[in-house]
C-alpha cells in the first residue's frame, strides 16, 4: 500500500468521519501526512530528554483533529498549502501542550493509549515539554504574521481561563450547568474555534466565511468536550486510549454527573459517590456503573445532540460544496462517537 493510502486508511479509521468525497480524503490526507512531517521536524531537539518527552505523545497517537479541521476549513480559501500546513500543525501543537499541562492538573495515567508524560517522567518534565511545546507553536505561527500571533495567543488566554475556572468550579449561586457549558466552551471550543479560523483566514477565504467558520468551530469543539465527558463514562479505555472515571477521580463534574445530580429520581448512593473526589478503584467503578444507569448520561446524549444540530445550522453561511458536506460529517461524527 502506498503512503498515500495509508495515509487516506488511517484518516477514516482514526476519526471515523463520512467524507464520500475521494478527491477530498486525498488531499485531507496529504495535507495531514505534511502536517505529521512538520511536527516530527518541530519535536526535534539535540538534548535527547527533550525530544523523547517532546516526541512522546505525537508519537503514540491522536486524532489529529484540529489540523484536520484546518486542512478542511482551507477548501472554502484559494490556497497556500504551505501556510494552511504552518497553521494546522501549530494548533496541533497547542493541543499537544495543553494535554502535556492536562494530564499533570487532571493526574492522568494513560494518554492516547500510553503512559501519560507525568507518570513516565514525572511533573516536571511534563510541564516543561508542555512549554517547548507551546513556544515551538508560537514559533510556526509568527510566520502567519501578526493577526495570526495575536489570535492564537488570545485563544490560549481563554483556554487557560477555561481550565482555570474548571478548577476553582462554579461560584456561590451560579448555575452549575451553565458554569459547565461556558468552561467547556472556553477550554476546548476556543482552539478548535482557532483552527477552522486560521483555516480559512490562512487559505484567503471570505471574511464572512472566516467568520462562519470560527462559530461553527466553537460549537463542535463544545460538542466535542460533551462527547469526550461522555466517553469518559462510557467507553472502556482501549476505545478512548485513557482511563475512564478520571473526572471522578479528580473531582470534576461534567455534564451526564450535573444532570444526574439534578434529577431528584437519581439513586442517592450516586449522589452521594459525586459529593467529591473519589480516590478508591472500587468506589469509581460503582459511580461508573450508576451514571451509566442514570438519566443524566442520556440527558448529556440528548444536549450533545442540539449542540451537533446547532453547529450543522451555522453551515448555511457557507457555500455548498463537498467540503461543506464533509462539514455536516464532524458534526455528526461528533455524536456517532459516543455510540
Ligand atoms: C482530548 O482531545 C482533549 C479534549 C479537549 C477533549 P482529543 O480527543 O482530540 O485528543 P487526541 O488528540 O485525539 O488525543
Ligand atoms: C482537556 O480537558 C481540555 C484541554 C486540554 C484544554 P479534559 O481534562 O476533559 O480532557 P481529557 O479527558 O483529559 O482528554
Ligand atoms: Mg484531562
Ligand atoms: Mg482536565
Amino acid at each position: 500500500m502506498s503512503v498515500q493510502s495509508d495515509a487516506i486508511e488511517d484518516l477514516r479509521a482514526s476519526v471515523g468521519l463520512r467524507i464520500a468525497d475521494e478527491t477530498l480524503l486525498r488531499t485531507l490526507a496529504a495535507g495531514l501526512a505534511d502536517v505529521e512531517k512538520l511536527l516530527r521536524e518541530t519535536a526535534r531537539s539535540d538534548v535527547r530528554a527533550v525530544h523523547e518527552a517532546a516526541a512522546h505523545l505525537f508519537e503514540a497517537g491522536g486524532k489529529r483533529f484540529r489540523p484536520l479541521f484546518t486542512l478542511l476549513a482551507a477548501q472554502f480559501g484559494k490556497g497556500n498549502h504551505e501556510g494552511v500546513v504552518t497553521a494546522a500543525t501549530a494548533v496541533e501543537l497547542v493541543h499537544l501542550a495543553t494535554l502535556y499541562h492536562d494530564d499533570v492538573m487532571d493526574e492522568a495515567t494513560m494518554r492516547r493509549g500510553a503512559p501519560s508524560v507525568n507518570s513516565r517522567w514525572g511533573n516536571s518534565i511534563a510541564i516543561l515539554t508542555g512549554d517547548f511545546l507551546f513556544a515551538h507553536a508560537s514559533r510556526l505561527v509568527s510566520e502567519l504574521g501578526t493577526d495570526a500571533a495575536r489570535i492564537i495567543a488570545e485563544t490560549f488566554a481563554e483556554l487557560v481561563t477555561g481550565q482555570m475556572r474548571e478548577t476553582a468550579g462554579p461560584a456561590d449561586g451560579e448555575d452549575p450547568v451553565a458554569h459547565y457549558l461556558s468552561v467547556i466552551a472556553q477550554k476546548t471550543g476556543s482552539l478548535i474555534a482557532t483552527a477552522g479560523r486560521f483555516g480559512g483566514m490562512v487559505s484567503g477565504a471570505e471574511p464572512r466565511h472566516v467568520d462562519a467558520l470560527r462559530r461553527f468551530g466553537d460549537i463542535v469543539g463544545t460538542a466535542f468536550q460533551i462527547s469526550d465527558d461522555i466517553i469518559d463514562i462510557a467507553s472502556p479505555s482501549h476505545e478512548s486510549g485513557k482511563t475512564p472515571g478520571t473526572d471522578l477521580r479528580e473531582g470534576v463534574r461534567t455534564l451526564p454527573m450535573l444532570y444526574a445530580l439534578a434529577d431528584p429520581g437519581t439513586d442517592p448512593r450516586l449522589v452521594e459517590l459525586l459529593a467529591g473526589p473519589i480516590t478508591e478503584d472500587v468506589l469509581v467503578d460503582e459511580a461508573l456503573e450508576l451514571l451509566r444507569k442514570s438519566s443524566g448520561l442520556d440527558r448529556a446524549l440528548g444536549t450533545l445532540s442540539d449542540y451537533a444540530r446547532r453547529a450543522r445550522e451555522e453551515l448555511s453561511a457557507l457555500p455548498a460544496s463537498v467540503a461543506r458536506d464533509a462539514c455536516e460529517a464532524v458534526a455528526e461524527y461528533l455524536v456517532a462517537r459516543t455510540r
